[in-house]
C-alpha cells in the first residue's frame, strides 16, 4: 500500500487530518479509552489527546496497582514553549497516577540532526529541565541527557543488532547522504523509549510515550524492535495458546513448561497451551523465564498522541516567527502583547459577529484558553457557547487570555528560579 500520508518527526508539522492517522498508522481513537481513564487530564477530556497506542495496558496497569511507566523527552534545541509543556503536563500527569517517570534530554539527536554544539545542548537542556520541575515534576523521576546515560547508549547498540538500514530508510527517509550519527540517534530513541524495561528499573512493564503526532514513526520503529528482540512469541490459535521460539532453546522451553498448570503439549520449539488459559498469565511467565535466559521481555511502548496548537498568528507555530510562539521564558507583557495581535475566529465587524456568532473551533486565543488557561470545563464551554452565539467579544476573550496568560507566565517563572535550588534533588549537577 502506498501511504499517502507521510510523518516526518524532524520536518515542518503540518497534520491536516488527524483522523487518516487511524486508517493509515493504526494509531487508535482514545475516546475508546476514555471512560476507563480515573480522573482524566483536561488534554484528555478535551480531545487533544487524540489517539494512542496500547493504552488499555497502562489503565490496566494504573487499576491493579502493576507496576507501569512513562517516558517521554526533547531535543534541546530552540526555546522552550507551550508546545513543550503540553508533553511535560502528560508526563507529570502520569507520574501522579503512579508511573515510574523518565525525561530524556536527546542531546545526541540535537547534536547530530540539528547541529547544535554540546554546550548549547547542556544550557538548552538545563532551561526545558527547569520549567519540567517548575510545572511539578517530582524528584523520583528520572532526568537524564543521552550522551550521559551509558544504559541508553549500550541498548541502543544492543538495538541496532535487530534494525536495518533499509527499514530505518523506509521509516524515516534516509538516503545515502544520510549521516551515519543521525541515523544513530534514531536507536538511541529508541533505547530511550525502552530502558525503564531493564532489570535496573525493575524489569519489562508497560511504558506510555506522550508524544506530537510527527513522533509516532519513533515509536512504530521501537514497537517493531521490541518485538524482534523477544526470544518467544505468545499468541492466541483457535482453541490453544501458542509459545514459540525464534531461535530453538530446549532449556527455556522445558522451564516454560513447567510453570504453567493445565494441558500443555511440547515440542522440540514450542509449547501449546490448551484449555481456557489466561493469556496474560501465560506472557508473564514466559517473560519471566525469557529473563532468566539471558533475554529483554520487552513489552511494546504504549504511547498518546496529542493534537498540536496553531501559531498565534494562525498556520504553524514557529520560531522563526516570534509572534507565533510563546515562551515559557518570555517577558509576561511581551506575551500579552503576543495574545492581544493573535489571530482569531471572530467577524470583521462586531454587527456581523452578534449576527452570526465566531468560529471558535478556528481561533487561536479559544486554543490558548482550552490547551492551556482555562482549567473548568463549565467556564471555557461558556466561552464556546458565547462565541458560537455572537454574545461574546474578541476583545473580551484577549483581555482574558492576556491576564490569565501573565498570571501563569510570572508563576511559571517564579517556579523555575525555586528549581534551580532543587537540582541537585534531582541527581542533576547542572
Ligand atoms: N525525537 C524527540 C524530539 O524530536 C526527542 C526524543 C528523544 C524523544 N528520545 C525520546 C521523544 C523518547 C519521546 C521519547 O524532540
Ligand atoms: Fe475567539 Fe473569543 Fe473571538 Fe470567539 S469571541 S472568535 S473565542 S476570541
Amino acid at each position: 500500500m502506498k501511504r499517502k500520508m507521510k510523518l516526518d518527526p524532524w520536518g515542518a508539522v503540518d497534520i491536516k487530518d488527524y483522523s487518516k492517522l487511524f486508517d493509515e498508522f493504526g494509531i487508535s481513537p482514545f475516546e475508546d479509552v476514555l471512560p476507563d481513564v480515573p480522573n482524566p487530564h483536561p488534554y484528555m477530556r478535551r480531545h487533544i489527546i487524540f489517539g494512542h497506542r496500547d493504552y488499555h495496558l497502562i489503565l490496566n496497569a494504573m487499576k491493579s496497582g502493576a507496576p507501569f511507566a512513562v517516558m517521554s523527552g526533547f531535543m534541546p534545541s530552540g526555546r522552550v514553549h507551550l508546545g513543550h509543556k503540553m508533553v511535560m503536563d502528560e508526563i507529570i500527569w502520569h507520574q501522579q497516577m503512579g508511573a515510574q517517570t523518565f525525561f530524556a534530554v536527546a542531546d545526541m539527536e540535537a547534536h547530530s540532526v540539528r547541529n547544535v554544539s554540546w554546550k548549547e545542548c547542556a544550557e538548552v537542556g538545563k532551561d526545558y529541565i527547569l520549567s519540567l520541575i517548575a510545572l511539578g515534576f517530582q524528584p523520583d523521576g528520572h532526568i537524564y541527557f543521552q550522551s550521559k546515560s551509558p544504559i541508553v547508549r549500550d541498548l541502543a547498540f544492543e538495538i541496532g543488532v535487530e534494525a536495518n538500514l533499509s527499514e530505518l530508510s523506509a521509516i524515516y527517509g534516509f538516503s545515502g547522504e544520510t549521516h551515519i550519527s543521525h541515523i544513530l540517534s534514531t536507536l538511541v530513541q529508541s533505547a530511550d523509549i525502552l530502558h525503564p524495561q531493564l532489570s535496573k528499573f525493575g524489569g519489562p512493564k508497560p511504558v506510555v510515550i506522550p508524544v506530537g503526532a510527527d513522533q509516532d514513526p519513533h515509536i512504530r520503529l521501537t514497537r517493531d524492535v521490541a518485538n524482534r528482540m523477544r526470544m518467544f512469541k505468545v499468541e492466541a490459535r483457535k482453541g490453544h495458546i501458542s509459545i514459540r521460539a525464534k531461535i530453538a532453546n530446549k532449556a527455556a522451553m522445558h522451564d516454560i513448561a513447567g510453570r504453567i498448570d493445565g494441558k500443555i503439549k511440547t515440542y522440540a520449539e514450542h509449547v501449546d497451551v490448551y484449555g481456557n488459559a489466561d493469556i496474560d498469565k501465560i506472557a508473564s511467565i514466559v517473560r519471566e523465564v525469557e529473563i532468566e535466559h539471558g533475554g529483554y521481555g520487552f513489552y511494546p511502548p504504549a504511547s498518546t498522541y496529542h493534537r498540536f496548537m496553531s501559531g498565534l498568528t494562525g498556520g504553524k507555530m514557529s520560531s522563526a516567527i516570534p509572534d507565533s510562539i510563546i515562551g515559557l521564558t518570555e517577558s509576561p507583557d511581551v506575551a500579552a502583547a503576543k495574545v492581544k495581535k493573535a489571530k482569531t475566529g471572530g467577524k470583521v465587524t462586531l454587527v456581523e459577529q452578534r449576527r452570526s456568532g465566531g468560529e471558535p473551533q478556528n481561533c487561536t486565543v479559544y486554543e490558548l484558553l482550552l490547551f492551556h488557561l482555562i482549567e473548568d470545563d463549565k467556564h471555557i464551554a461558556e466561552v464556546y457557547n458565547e462565541c458560537k452565539e455572537g454574545k461574546r467579544t474578541c476583545g473580551k476573550c484577549k483581555a482574558l487570555a492576556a491576564e490569565l496568560m501573565v498570571k501563569f507566565l510570572k508563576g511559571h517563572q517564579a517556579g523555575r528560579e525555586r528549581a534551580k535550588e532543587r537540582l541537585d534533588r534531582y541527581g542533576l549537577k547542572i
